[in-house]
């Protein structure tokens, strides 16, 4: 079982700005709640309680503020800060002790995901014991993303960033499965032109040993990447939609918890404390009334 978790949150977030001069992209508002709210939530759904979040450097306060250590979710979460966006995989070398002889799950801090039998899907992928898997998303404009041809044992044959003739329509979701050798895999990765290091050669080095796998969203769910400001307002339109016609939240965190067992009432209590008098904190005391 995999039982520990990376949030990678920090990034230059250059397409949207002037909104990410002063403040970090995953704590801008998707809907009603900031974005690392989803992807957070996607690990809890996935039974992973212990969470490293990787920030830029100097904007750790400001996450704090919101998530400061997942006591009042009954989870654990720590925070490290990488200097610069030196790529994905760059934080399996800020994780390394965090990571220590585990496998480990990461999850890009602007991608969310929603569907049915998401979490059976999550909770399954967590058992993965050798190699790495990737969570594949079927798309139109396949020549957008990193996209993965897949043979039918769903092992990864081949991959390519944004292929300008026809590979797959099948997209590289940013949440991946990996066991304790990306560690070392990623100490090894040497920077592309583009000066990152690349979480294609990351997979690619699975691949070669012929130990990528595939797990695919079906038409049943959701992937949205939420990068550019056209994808932050389609995501909270989707959000809402959803929202405001069945009465639920998407992303509550309390509430995955509460679910889960993991807090009681007492820990809810505080949390509405914590929010103080809005629209969540009413969701939240619906949950427990
Ligand atoms: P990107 O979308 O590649 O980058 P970005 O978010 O900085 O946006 P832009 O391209 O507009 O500049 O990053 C995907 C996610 O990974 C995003 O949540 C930021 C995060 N990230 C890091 O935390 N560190 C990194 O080194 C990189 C490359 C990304």
């Amino acid at each position: 079982m995999i039982k520990k978790g990376i949030i990678l949150a920090g990034g230059k977030g250059t397409r949207m700005s002037p909104l990410t001069k002063a403040v970090n992209k995953q704590l801008l508002p998707i809907y009603d709640k900031p974005l690392i709210f989803y992807p957070l939530s996607i690990l809890m759904l996935a039974n992973i309680k212990d969470i490293l979040i990787i920030v830029n450097k100097g904007q750790l306060h400001q996450y704090k503020k919101i998530i400061p250590d997942g006591k009042n979710l009954g989870i654990k979460i720590s925070y490290l800060e990488q200097d610069k966006p030196r790529g994905l995989p760059d934080a399996f070398v800020i994780g390394k002790k965090f990571i220590g002889k585990e496998n480990v799950a990461m999850i890009l801090g602007d991608n969310f995901f929603y569907g049915q039998n998401l979490t059976s899907k999550l909770i399954k992928n967590t058992r993965l014991k050798k190699g790495a898997r990737v969570v594949l998303h079927k798309v139109t404009k396949p020549d957008l993303f990193g996209v993965a041809k897949i043979n039918k044992n769903n092992k990864i044959i081949s991959i390519k960033e944004k292929p300008k003739k026809f590979l797959s329509d099948l997209a590289i979701t940013g949440l991946y499965f990996f066991d304790n050798n990306v560690v070392k895999f990623a100490e090894k990765l040497k920077p592309s032109k583009r000066g990152e290091v690349e979480i294609v050669d990351l997979l690619n080095i699975y691949r070669l040993k012929k130990q990528l796998t595939a797990d695919l969203i079906g038409r049943g769910g959701a992937w949205l990447d939420t990068g550019s400001i056209e994808d932050f307002y389609k995501t909270s339109a989707f959000v809402s939609a959803i929202e405001n016609r069945q009465g639920f939240k998407i992303a509550c965190l309390e509430e995955v918890s509460l679910n889960k067992k993991w807090i009681s009432k007492k820990e809810i209590k505080k949390s509405i404390k914590f929010y103080g008098n809005c629209e969540y904190s009413s969701y939240l005391r619906k949950l427990i009334n």
